[in-house]
């Protein structure tokens, strides 16, 4: 699958996760076989650009092509000022957000609220792709099925972004007005794909790689994009892409490799945030990780008491040696289908968390 001249691994996706999928995350996920993987979303507001948060989620060190940067924003000279911005800073693909439910850009509501001004949205498409243009970089575009039950306007306006140049859709199954509560529907991202001659990603509740093939046959996209079922279980990008490729499932990763990957993720943290925030912000990764383990739950409340680096690295290599001594790979996760009952992919929690 390509993105404007960029050939990508595989079509398996990480979804952009403000708070989350910050640089080690997503090169942990690419190591672990996602075919791409875009930022967290990088403001339009210029005032904002030399703060410690954005230029953090500026920086792109040593992270494998293609850089795809997320830009959000409700004004279209700003965002094709951010798109020149970032391009500038390495970004060799500009995401366009209008997928976010929660955040607030310049006093307006950005992200997927745009798609309630389809005017604004095509402003904003057509400014974004005319500074990427000269620079060779593609402009692709998040977004929701639409803001409400009664709004579904994906179709709309995924059909005007890629006359106007876009040149991939992602599009999350639920409106804006469901935050991320109810299931994600796939059939608003079938006639999506089903009119559009560009890409068209898929995203919402898949958490396994039955999920992932089921939805792939259902819609017809070309790829899948997936967000909180990576959150602590990064190796599911393989999970997904062998199963996709082969037909057969990849046994869980042994313990010992799971200890070795989170003490590796801990590591590049500390190194991207400076040990005391990062100490600090790895809690709820680490949470991730243990959260389904045996005794994890206990672990983790003893974990959000350590202050330094050294004794959460200590901690996380113990609580493994010990799961270790018991088992030698991880259970096999749970997963749901598509229709019947998907409770507990809510994640309301930490989406307010990362965008507060
Ligand atoms: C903590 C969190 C932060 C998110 N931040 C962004 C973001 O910055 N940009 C964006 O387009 N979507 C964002 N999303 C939405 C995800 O990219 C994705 O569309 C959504 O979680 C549905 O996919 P999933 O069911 O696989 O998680 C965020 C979601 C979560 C849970």
């Amino acid at each position: 699958m390509n993105i404007g001249p960029y050939v990508l691994a595989n079509n398996v996706f990480v979804a952009p996760m403000a708070g989350v999928t910050d640089r080690p995350f997503r090169m942990l996920c690419k190591q672990l076989g996602a075919g791409y993987a875009v930022s967290e979303m990088v403001t339009s507001r210029r005032d904002l650009w030399d703060t410690l948060k954005t230029s953090r989620r500026a920086n792109h060190a040593g992270e494998a092509a293609p850089i795809a940067v997320q830009i959000a924003g409700t004004d279209a000279q700003m965002m094709a000022d951010a798109a020149a911005y970032n391009i500038a800073r390495g970004a060799q693909i500009i995401d366009i957000n209008m997928g976010c439910p929660a955040k607030k850009v310049c006093n307006k509501w950005a992200g997927s609220a745009l798609m309630q001004d389809e005017t604004l949205a095509l402003q904003i498409v057509e400014a974004v792709v005319a500074a990427c243009a000269p620079h060779g970089v593609p402009v692709t575009l998040k977004m929701r099925t639409g803001w409400a039950q009664t709004h579904k306007n994906a179709l709309t306006i995924a059909c005007a972004a890629e006359s106007a140049g876009v040149q991939m859709v992602t599009v999350h199954g639920r409106t804006r007005e469901q935050g991320y509560k109810g299931l994600a529907e796939y059939d608003t991202i079938a006639a999506v794909k089903a009119a559009l001659r560009i890409p068209v990603v898929a995203n919402g509740d898949i958490d396994s790689p039955e999920k992932a093939r089921d939805v792939l046959a259902y819609t017809g996209a070309d790829a899948v994009m997936i967000g909180r079922a990576a959150q602590g279980r990064p190796w599911i990008f393989r999970e997904v892409a062998h199963f996709i490729a082969t037909g057969t499932a990849l046994a869980p990763p042994l313990v010992a490799e799971v200890k070795r990957l989170l003490l590796d993720h801990l590591l590049e943290h500390y190194t991207l945030y400076g040990e005391f925030t990062g100490v600090r912000s790895a809690r709820k990764h680490i949470g991730w990780y243990v959260k389904t383990l045996p005794g994890g739950e206990a672990f983790r409340a003893r974990m959000n008491l350590l202050e330094d680096g050294k004794a959460q690295l200590r901690a996380v290599e113990d609580f493994f040696d010990a799961l270790g001594a018991r088992t030698d790979r991880l259970a096999v996760a749970a997963s749901t289908s598509i229709g019947p009952d998907q409770s507990g992919m809510n994640n309301e929690k930490n989406q307010e968390t990362a965008l507060a």
